[in-house]
């Protein structure tokens, strides 16, 4: 590539990594608490209780729990220990690059029209074509898994319609550049005209897409205007078997003359449908991927690939500039084969309810992983080096620069070009083949996007993660505690699996990478076996406190005071850096109940799940989030108030657990305050059972006051009361 720099300019750096400050407090406050956990070790091995089976069991319990959670905190230290903090340059890179940057494609992968719907999709689409880039080095991409006519269609109404919205960006240079999210935000502007005009179009598209969405197939004079293009679909196309279906919806080159309103050249648009037959198996997301990477290499070959989530539109025209960044420091970039930036929501509700923005993990945790360099690949907001997604190695004496010129097409014919290119999607393309094992996407977990950002690091490339003040990329999430529970329980299982996958962080990544970084992915890969110690800690000092029997030392005692000491400054820690990050008091007690739930529910299945396909019994599944609610759902969400609704066994053992909290705290007040107990004694378990009640106020709320169609299902609620009951009378009987 023809670089321009001039001559007797100065280095000027791209872009800069700022180490986090204060990070010596930090370490010694963390060292104080190391402290506190050790002393908490130590009084559980010395006062072991002498006889009575019942209280050594319990008390064995809490000490493993104790053990486990000391064990887990320190893997989060290795998260906090050396933060940086990325800065890219976009000024420098267009002054020093302005002719000479590199091509872009961009990868959006949808696969279900009912649960992900097509205007959604066409949005994300148009806000990745508007990128402040220039078109002639943009494509963009369309996997579309269900091989919908409906996707099709709404892509070919998007590519008229971004002809009139391309140049209506960069004429005002709007944000955001999608145009729900922008005209949901705008009421008018001081474009005036333009604006109206642009409106309109977008709602008759809109109206046109929803309409054919509603019917189920394309209206009939849609179809003949398009004759031909939908030739593909049949009576016998379905979601699981279909053709290859591939189509140059927009050819961005020069000599195509495709333009905007305005005269300009539009980037290069592609709608692909891998085949799908049901015989063969597709590897969900990974699979589309891999066909992805192989199509548009015959077709655009851009050095740098973004991968998005049909949900996550683009909140900022200049990302892919802040990104580019990244890859184009003379210096610094050479081994740089991802950068990823945090995933961020549009529809959360104000104290974030289901705990979905995972502030903590985006705004604390990942600048820590970047810190001893490789942030996780985590699916969406990623713009990859090509070579690196190929599955080459990184060596020092490449030199790893990013080759831009775009493939020569040996057919001529757009058709002929096209058909040839369907073999590359069939389904038995990858037959005998590398792909999904040594290149591209790597195959065989419910996380493969983590899986395969771990694969590249094994090869010796380092990771960026860029959090920009004004988020890149908005998604939806999950407006449910359902759907909340089940995507943490893939989540989990995934990242588990990752553990004893080929690309473990602890057995390959031994030597390769530093310690703290595989320190620093243990917490995310342990997620699912925290579900014992949690269970112990919610269950056991509530049946003691119900029977009487101590766990914790007296109030008056020495050894009180690192139990008091873990928990306050550990919960006042956590709530500084929640409310740093932007959060409300609200939202972090709404995330410290999420943290509860998740762990005694979803982390449970996901740690069963697991086991039982590691002894070969069960198969991975793969669950789309659906990314539409009804009505009454999101009205429900908007006010907090907890959804449940379905008879979930998630939600049997939340209920049962917190019926079992709410028996045992009654009946210890009740005791106490006829046979006049000492409090002394009891004084944590008592804590630890109110807050485990407090916590639990939605469930008990949903379970027994509730009229609405969220509430808890009433045979979930006397399975719940079944079971707490018949524990606490075994318990005491015993
Ligand atoms: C999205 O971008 C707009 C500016 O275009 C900004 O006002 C808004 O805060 C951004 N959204 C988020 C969630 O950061
Ligand atoms: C997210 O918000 C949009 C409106 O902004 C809504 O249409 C959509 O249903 C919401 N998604 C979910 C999962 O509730």
């Amino acid at each position: 590539m023809e670089t321009e720099i001039v001559e007797n300019d100065k280095y000027e750096p791209l872009f800069e990594s700022r180490i986090a400050k204060g990070r010596l407090v930090y370490r010694l406050f963390s060292a104080s608490i190391f402290v506190g956990i050790v002393c908490v070790w130590i009084y559980r091995v010395i006062h072991i209780p002498e006889g009575g089976e019942y209280g050594r069991m319990g008390w064995m319990g809490m000490y493993g729990a104790e053990l486990w959670f000391g064990i887990y905190w320190i893997f989060t230290q290795a998260q906090r220990w050396s933060p940086v903090f990325r800065h890219p340059f976009g000024q420098t890179l267009l002054k020093r690059y302005g002719k000479a940057l590199p091509r872009v494609d961009v990868f959006v992968c949808t696969a279900d029209p009912a649960t992900e719907p097509p205007i959604m999709v066409v949005n994300t689409v148009l806000s990745a074509m508007a990128y402040d880039y220039p078109p002639e080095k943009l494509s963009v991409y369309l996997s579309d898994d269900a091989g919908s006519e409906l996707t099709f269609y709404a892509l070919m109404e998007a590519s008229n319609f971004s002809k009139h919205w391309i140049p209506y960006c960069k004429k005002f240079n709007i944000e955001p550049r999608s145009p729900s999210a922008y005209f949901s935000s705008n009421l008018d502007v001081s474009s005036g005209t333009d604006f109206s005009h642009v409106k309109k179009v977008y709602e008759d598209m809109k109206n046109r897409i929803e309409m054919a969405c509603q019917l189920g197939r394309i209206p009939k004079d849609e179809y003949h205007k398009h004759t031909g293009l939908f030739s593909k679909w049949d009576s016998s196309s379905s979601p699981k078997n279909h053709a290859a279906i591939l189509k140059i919806v927009i050819d961005g080159r020069e000599e195509e003359g495709n333009k905007d309103s305005e005269g300009h050249s539009l980037p290069t648009l592609v709608y692909m449908a891998r085949e799908k037959r049901p015989h063969h198996f597709h590897n969900f997301k990974a699979g589309a991927l891999n066909a992805l990477i192989r199509v548009s290499s015959e077709i655009s070959n851009a050095p740098i690939i973004l991968t998005l989530d049909c949900d996550m539109y683009s909140n900022d025209s200049g990302s892919v500039q802040d990104a580019i960044c990244f890859f184009m420091d003379e210096e610094k970039s050479r081994n740089i084969a991802f950068v990823q930036f945090p995933q961020s929501f549009q529809n959360t509700s104000k104290n974030d309810l289901y705990g979905g923005c995972l502030r903590v993990a985006y705004d604390v945790e990942f600048h820590g992983l970047d810190g001893f360099g490789g942030p996780w690949y985590i699916g969406t907001g990623c713009f990859h080096r090509r070579e690196a997604l190929y599955g080459r190695e990184f060596s020092e004496a490449a030199r790893n620069e990013l080759k831009s010129d775009p493939p020569r097409r040996t057919r001529k014919n757009v058709h002929e070009f096209e058909e040839s290119l369907q073999a590359l999607v069939s389904c038995t393309y990858e037959e005998n083949t590398q792909w999904g094992d040594e290149i591209g996407m790597r195959y065989g977990c419910v996380v493969e996007d983590v899986l395969t950002g771990l694969a590249i690091l094994c090869k010796g490339w380092k990771s960026v993660y860029f959090r920009p003040a004004r988020k890149a990329f908005l998604g939806v999430t999950a407006t449910t505690l359902d759907q909340m529970l089940v995507q943490q329980k893939r989540w989990s299982e995934g990242d588990f699996q990752i553990l004893f996958s080929k690309y473990s962080p602890v057995r390959h990544g031994l030597g390769k990478f530093k310690i703290g970084l595989i320190l620093s992915y243990l917490p995310y890969c342990l997620w699912p076996p925290n579900c014992f110690p949690v269970l112990c800690y919610s269950i056991i000092p509530s049946l003691y406190l119900f029977k009487g029997v101590p766990l914790f030392p007296q109030v008056s005692s020495v050894w009180f005071l690192p139990f008091a000491y873990i928990v306050v400054a550990t919960l006042a820690y956590s709530c500084a850096e929640f409310l740093w990050t932007d959060g409300t008091l609200l939202g972090w007690w709404n995330e410290q109940r999420m943290w509860l739930y998740k762990r005694s529910s979803a982390y449970l299945f996901a740690f069963l799940d697991t086991m039982l396909k590691l002894v070969g019994c069960s198969n991975s599944t793969f669950v789309i989030s659906a990314k539409v609610s009804d009505e009454d759902v999101c009205v429900r969400y908007e006010q907090e108030m907890m959804e449940f609704g379905s008879d979930s066994p998630m939600f049997t053992i939340l209920s049962s657990v917190a019926m079992l909290n709410v028996f045992c705290f009654v009946g210890a007040v009740k005791k106490m305050v006829t046979e006049r107990l000492v409090f002394e004694n009891l004084g944590l378990q008592i804590v630890v059972c109110g807050v485990l009640v407090l916590m639990n106020l939605p469930i008990y709320n949903g379970m027994l006051l509730r009229k609405d169609k969220g509430r808890m299902p009433s045979t979930v609620t006397y399975k719940a009361i079944v079971v707490a009951l018949s524990a606490c009378t075994c318990f005491t009987f015993l």
